[in-house]
């Protein structure tokens, strides 16, 4: 079968996350079990020892107390083996220095997976791309172990940590007040509520009716939560 035929299965946005127990840095882990009541960001990077990766891995665990604030845990994953990882993550600790990191532990479990059982069943492996080293694939996943999020990038592309703090907001803001987030949102930006279930409701909106929202034609109305109101709820 040639590349563009092989079937590769993912985990769909609002599907439960597939289930796995597996060995990582940090011993053993039920996944998504024992992360229930948390949200969690499973991501892949396609190997050890090479650069892209390991800027990333410095910048995720610079940023992790930020995304603990946000009830929000970590867990890496690549094909390779758990004494790769050790040795990885040591030299990392020991010798990398990069744009003002340095002495940069890594606290967060990486998952072994040599076998590809799990990148496999995350559609991690995009033979298009690598048939031998995951993508670099990011997974979302709610305190039900609901998947929320799937962004995908290539191998030649480090994630924009940015855009992965403003998906957990935007998330979490989205579930907090019952609205939705336009292009670009960040918090304290005007948000997007729900389109009227009524004519009348509509009509009312329309005609600046209703406090606080404002309305740019009847399917698309924003109000305003301030910044302190968002962080208020979401943060931990
Ligand atoms: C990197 O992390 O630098 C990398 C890994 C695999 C392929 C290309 C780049």
């Amino acid at each position: 079968m040639d590349n563009e035929n092989q079937a590769v299965t993912l985990p769909r946005i609002g599907d439960k996350a597939p289930a796995f127990k597996v060995v990582t840095t940090q011993g053993e882990i039920d996944f998504p079990k024992q992360y229930e009541g948390h949200w969690v960001i499973l991501f892949s990077h396609p190997a050890d020892f090479t650069p892209v990766c390991t800027s990333e891995f410095m910048t995720f665990a610079h940023l992790e107390p930020e995304f603990e604030k946000l009830n929000t845990k970590l867990v890496g994953l690549s094909v390779d083996g758990l004494y790769s990882h050790i040795a990885w993550l040591r030299t990392i600790k020991e010798k990398i220095e990069y744009r003002g990191m340095k002495n940069i532990e890594v606290k967060f479990p990486l998952i072994e997976d040599i076998t590809m059982e799990i990148a496999k069943k995350y559609g991690m492996i995009q033979p298009g791309e690598s048939g031998t080293k995951a993508v670099r694939a990011v997974f979302v996943i709610d305190p039900k172990g609901i998947v929320r999020t799937v962004i995908y990038y290539p191998l030649s592309m480090g994630r924009n940590f940015d855009e992965m703090l403003r998906v957990i907001q935007a998330l979490q803001t989205a579930d907090a007040f019952n609205i939705a987030t336009p292009a670009d949102w960040r918090p304290g930006d005007d948000v997007i509520v729900p389109t009227a279930g009524s004519c009348g409701v509509a009509k009312d909106r329309m005609d600046g009716k209703q406090e606080g929202v404002t309305c740019h034609d009847w399917f698309f109305c924003t109000k305003k939560i301030s910044k302190d109101e968002v962080m208020k709820k979401i943060l931990k």
